[in-house]
């Protein structure tokens, strides 16, 4: 049986204080109301904030981990962040792939590979972002996207490999511009991601994995989204930077 996973991805945002008060009321909350344990807590802080991470995971029952890893192992790559380093942070999680890395930073599926393989050399759980542009989904391809961003990607890993992702769907028309995919949109797409896990690999580990909605979800959507079957949870953006929406979030998703 599968919980829910409610995952906060900050971006490039906040200062060290601003991001030390934002945890520090997360933790709170959740001292006064510990999480269930249907539901686990991921934060993707800025990486030079994952130290505030770890104190603040010591206190609640809280993962944390970057938002990106370099592609290589240790050595001469200025300024890039190894996942044996985000191990050394007892980080568990990397984002992998989000859309806006793809975006502005031009990551191959190639280079995707690379970096998940990087990760689970350093026991460190990728979660792998995909998800269609707008033009993708006008002009019904949206679903030969998908298909390509996880064939060319992560349906390269073994079964026990793959057994130690997360997978989040995150349609790049619906990320920070308050647009959301329906509930109905949503399924039907995790149920497709869902149904191609199991042609390629098999349906114990289909109905094992993890996958995700991201893309302006909020408190007043959430409860429907993650109702649906084969949504199991949500990486959160803009509303992972409130420490009340956060926690609203973490309530709905615990009573799903
Ligand atoms: P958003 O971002 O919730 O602000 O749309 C989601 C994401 O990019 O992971």
């Amino acid at each position: 049986m599968r919980k829910k996973i409610v995952a906060g991805n900050w971006k490039m945002n906040l200062s060290f204080t601003e991001a030390e008060d934002l945890l520090y009321e997360i933790v709170d909350q959740l001292a006064n109301k510990p999480v269930e344990d249907n539901v686990d807590i991921i934060i993707f802080p800025p990486a030079l904030y994952l130290e505030l991470a770890s104190d603040a995971a010591l206190d609640a029952n809280i993962y944390y981990g970057a938002q990106n890893c370099s592609e290589y192992d240790n050595g001469a790559y200025t300024g890039e962040i190894s996942a044996q380093m985000l191990n050394s942070m007892d980080a568990t999680h990397v984002l992998v792939g989000h859309s806006e890395r793809r975006k502005y930073f031009n990551e191959s599926n190639q280079s995707l590979y690379n970096k998940i393989d990087q990760a689970l050399s350093y026991n460190i759980v990728p979660v792998y972002c995909i998800g269609e542009q707008l033009e993708d989904r006008e002009l019904n391809r949206h679903f030969d996207v998908i298909k390509e961003q996880l064939s060319e990607v992560v349906f390269k890993l073994s079964e026990e490999e793959f057994s130690n992702i997360i997978i989040a769907y995150e349609p790049v028309w619906a990320i920070g511009t308050g647009k959301t995919a329906s509930p109905e949109q949503a399924q039907e797409m995790h149920e497709y991601i869902r149904n191609l896990i199991e042609k390629n690999y098999t349906k114990d580990i289909a109905d094992k994995t993890y996958i995700l909605y991201g893309g302006s979800c909020k408190p007043s959507n959430a409860k429907e989204l993650f109702s649906c079957k084969d949504v199991d949870g949500g990486l959160i953006g803009g509303a992972s930077l409130k420490y009340s929406d956060f926690i609203e979030l973490i309530r709905i998703a615990e009573t799903v």
